[in-house]
């Protein structure tokens, strides 16, 4: 059965010398055999030296963001390649950060899941909706146009390795996390599509949620029966909060 998985999105927050100081902290906390399997992702600038830090700890690296061309004149962009080159394991592609702030359409999200994929890394492809989407009740049907539009491009297939995290837009930083009940919901319907696509093999997907995640609320969300770990931005960024999120007991 699959293990949970909790990734730290560190966002643009960190420097060379806080990250050192929460790394060894994190690894000085952390119980030898963690509930769930943990994953960070610095910023661009500071994944070789995160790396380094992880290289024989069972910490996996993350990138934020991946570019969706496999090489050339692109100022600014990093390939998946490059990430491979500098040690990750994941991608976050999609995140709502992206899609808002930088105009990432579906149709981009798509190519960036593929380019990951490209390379061996797993992408970790977010999706959710806004407040408004939710009040006008459209929450499932913008989660499935986000989910098609990357399977009808990469194939089921592609589910083999990948990773879903459910981020209700509304929840990413504001203290509102959603509540067991509208985490579950979402997810099992996340789950009934992938499986309607990929049979029972679907069950072995881990879908992450992520939203105001903390020490506070993490075990309840846990505790929901697709609920497969979270992805985890402000209470990523202590060492204390981090630790505390892996050591939490799922319940059977
Ligand atoms: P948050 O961020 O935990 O600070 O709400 C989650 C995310 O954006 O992945």
């Amino acid at each position: 059965m699959r293990k949970p998985l909790v990734a730290g999105n560190w966002k643009m927050h960190g420097t060379r010398s806080e990250n050192a100081s929460l790394l060894t902290q994190l690894l000085d906390r952390l119980p030898e055999a963690p509930a769930a399997d943990l994953m960070v992702c610095p910023p661009f600038v500071y994944l070789w030296e995160t790396g380094r830090m992880l290289k024989d700890t069972d910490v996996a690296l993350g990138a934020q963001s991946v570019c969706a061309e496999p090489l050339g004149a692109f100022t600014g962009e990093i390939s998946g390649s490059m990430l491979l080159d500098v040690g990750c394991r994941y991608v976050l592609v999609g995140h709502s950060e992206r899609r808002q702030l930088y105009g990432e359409s579906d149709a981009l999200v798509a190519r960036k899941f593929l380019a990951t994929q490209a390379q061996g890394l797993t992408p970790v492809l977010c999706v959710g909706e806004t407040l408004e989407e939710r009040e006008s009740g459209r929450t499932t049907q913008v989660v499935e146009r986000q989910l098609e539009a990357v399977l009808s491009v990469s194939g089921v297939a592609a589910l083999g390795n990948a990773v879903i995290a459910y981020e209700p837009v509304w929840a990413i930083g504001t203290g509102k996390t959603a509540s067991p009940e509208q985490a579950q919901e979402v997810h099992a319907f996340i789950r009934e599509r992938l499986k309607n696509l990929y049979g029972s093999a679907a069950e072995e997907i881990r879908i992450l949620y992520g939203g105001s995640v903390t020490p506070e609320n993490v075990e309840i969300l846990m505790a929901c029966k697709d609920v497969n770990g979270g992805l985890v931005g402000g209470a990523s960024l202590k060492s204390d909060s981090f630790a505390k999120l892996v050591c939490y007991k799922k319940e059977k």
